[in-house]
């Protein structure tokens, strides 16, 4: 039983980081190119057995320290009566995004059910890897998909959604709830299926001045990290200026993104778990320079409560062998 990650999660001292990379199973690995030619991305997501296979292409290449299944933070739209798809060159549309204050209440249909597949990739993985790797789960946070499920398409700084809030305080409000309650129960039907260790990425929700993050975010984000039976990292980009509302959720691992300095994040959060946070340009520069400075992140965070990854998604340019250095240095070090 490898248990590094969830050990690491919990916020015990660890005899080396466990490390894994926000989107390493995604486009950066030949295979999954070749198996996106023939699969939609929605297909390869809703197919246990290809998700399984893309899943895997990671474990193969790096043996990380946790696997992430592959699937996507949209998922969940669908029992909630939103159809997506991945457009290629701009990203998740969303068919029938809301059209106003009044297209909250649509038919809904029961998450277990509708997203079975989730289940099924995440038991297949249990069997396979269980054992030797920790399995982590993911989902949207409520402000994330709120942006996507209002403007439809990526949007820039979420304007539509920053709008909509103020044009309809009460919708927005609405709108958050039913996600937050969502993810909860999706979270934990993950947890459920074997999921080791769940991450909550409200990648976007950093977009809000803090005093709106505080009032509409963090008492959701605690709602849900309060429902989840198992360590739970939460992950907002643009945090910096206030890693304490980070904080105030109450996760278990609070992720980190790539402009904060580590050894600043760990005088302000006290002994909160932290993940992360090699600038994912890095892995562009050649291989001393990543063990470098993957180590001085390493040696800021100290040997307690720190899970190595990058500060957000491994970009799909990245050349596998750095992120075979990344993984590396991780394996080789020890406190
Ligand atoms: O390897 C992993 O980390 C696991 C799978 C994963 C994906 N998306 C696969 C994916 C995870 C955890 C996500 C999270 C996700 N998805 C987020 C949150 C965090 C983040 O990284 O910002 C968001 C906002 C989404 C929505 C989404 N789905 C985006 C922005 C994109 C990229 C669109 C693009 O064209 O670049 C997707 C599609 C997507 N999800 C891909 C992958 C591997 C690329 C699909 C492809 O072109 O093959």
């Amino acid at each position: 039983m490898s248990d590094l990650l969830v050990r690491a999660a919990r916020g015990e001292r660890t005899e080396r980081p466990p490390v894994w990379l926000m989107r390493q199973a995604g486009r950066h690995i030949p295979e999954y190119r070749e198996i996106r030619e023939t699969h939609s991305f929605v297909e390869a997501v809703t197919d246990p057995d290809v998700a399984e296979r893309i899943t895997l292409l990671p474990w193969e290449r790096y043996r990380p320290d946790g696997l992430v299944m592959f699937s996507d933070i949209l998922t969940i739209l669908e029992p909630l009566g939103f159809q997506y798809h991945i457009e290629s060159g701009v990203g998740p549309v969303i068919e029938n995004p809301v059209s106003g204050p009044d297209d909250l209440d649509r038919a809904r249909e029961p998450i277990p059910e509708r997203l079975d597949y989730v289940g099924d990739l995440l038991d297949r993985l249990d069997d396979r890897v269980g054992d030797r790797t920790s399995l982590i789960g993911f989902a949207g946070g409520p402000f994330t998909l709120a942006s996507y499920a209002i403007a439809g398409e990526p949007s820039r700084n979420h304007l539509p959604a920053r709008k909509f809030r103020l044009q309809h305080p009460e919708a927005f409000e609405r709108l958050l709830d039913l996600f937050t309650e969502a993810v909860a129960e999706f979270l934990q039907y993950q947890v459920a299926h074997g999921t080791d260790v769940v991450q909550l990425f409200d990648t976007y929700a950093g977009v809000l001045p803090p005093a709106d993050y505080e009032r509409h975010i963090v008492p959701r984000h605690r709602e849900i990290v309060a429902a989840v039976d198992a360590p739970t990292i939460l992950f907002v980009r643009n945090m910096n200026g206030r890693l304490e509302q980070l904080a105030a959720a109450d996760p278990d691992v609070a992720g980190l993104d790539w402009t904060v300095e580590m050894s600043d994040a760990r005088e302000r959060l006290g002994d909160l778990g932290v993940q992360g946070n090699l600038d994912p340009s890095v892995l562009f520069a050649d291989r001393e320079t990543i063990r470098e400075r993957t180590r001085e992140i390493i040696e800021a965070a100290g040997p307690r409560g720190h899970v190595l990854n990058l500060g957000h998604g491994v970009d799909r340019e990245t050349p596998v062998e750095s992120v075979q250095t990344f993984v590396e240095t991780a394996k080789n070090f020890q406190w």
